[in-house]
């Protein structure tokens, strides 16, 4: 019984550790960037997830006739699709879909007099 529970125990630990601790911290990193000017850059992936009022789909999406229609299911690093540069190809148009995607957020939550993340440069390509 006792090593019942044990295994119990360590599989409530584990699990959660393995689906979520592998993204916690992402290095944007896409081989596309063949000239690279900038670093890679880390991307604190679980605290995002933490901030109170965002939802997956406030980065993530699959647009259908203008709607955004991606269920939360999809969002497997298995799934080839999800990754922006599976649809957002070509270097410029990728550098814009992050650009866009994080700057204008940042931006947004400063304008609310939010705490928000970086916008130079050099506080995301370190
Ligand atoms: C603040 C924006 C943001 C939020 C909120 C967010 N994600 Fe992400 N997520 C990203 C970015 C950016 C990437 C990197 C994608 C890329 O570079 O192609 C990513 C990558 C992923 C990956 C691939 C992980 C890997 O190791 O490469 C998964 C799975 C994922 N997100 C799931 C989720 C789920 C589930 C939620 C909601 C609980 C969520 N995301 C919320 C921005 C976000
Ligand atoms: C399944 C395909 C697909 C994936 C995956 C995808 N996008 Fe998009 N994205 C689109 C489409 C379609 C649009 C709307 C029209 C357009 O700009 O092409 C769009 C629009 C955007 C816009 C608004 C464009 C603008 O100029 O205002 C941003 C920002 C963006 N995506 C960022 C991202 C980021 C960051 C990721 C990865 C986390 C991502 N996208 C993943 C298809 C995708
Ligand atoms: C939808 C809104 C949103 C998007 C999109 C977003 N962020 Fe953030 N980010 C925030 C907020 C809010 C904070 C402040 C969190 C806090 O400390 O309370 C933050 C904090 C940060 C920080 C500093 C704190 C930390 O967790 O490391 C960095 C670096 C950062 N963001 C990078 C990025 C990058 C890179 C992207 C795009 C791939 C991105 N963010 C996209 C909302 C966003
Ligand atoms: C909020 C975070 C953030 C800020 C601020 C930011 N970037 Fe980026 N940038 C990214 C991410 C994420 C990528 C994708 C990185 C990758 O895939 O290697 C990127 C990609 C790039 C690329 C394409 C990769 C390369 O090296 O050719 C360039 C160029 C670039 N950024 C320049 C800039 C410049 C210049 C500024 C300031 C005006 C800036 N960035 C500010 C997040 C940011």
């Amino acid at each position: 019984m006792k090593k019942f529970i044990f295994v119990i125990i360590t599989f409530c630990f584990t699990v959660p550790v393995l689906l979520f601790g592998q993204m916690e911290v992402i290095e944007i990193n896409n081989p596309v960037f063949k000239l690279r000017s900038r670093s890679p850059v880390i991307f604190s992936h679980g605290n995002h997830m933490m901030i109170e009022d965002l939802s997956c789909r406030d980065c993530h999406h699959r647009f259908e006739n203008g709607i955004n229609v991606l269920d939360e299911a999809e969002l497997d690093s298995d799934n080839k699709d999800i990754y922006c540069r599976s649809c957002h190809t070509g270097e410029t148009e990728l550098k814009n879909a992050y650009h866009r995607s994080c700057i204008r957020c940042h931006d947004a939550m400063i304008k609310k007099n939010k705490s928000a993340g970086p916008r130079l440069c050099g506080e995301c390509h370190k």
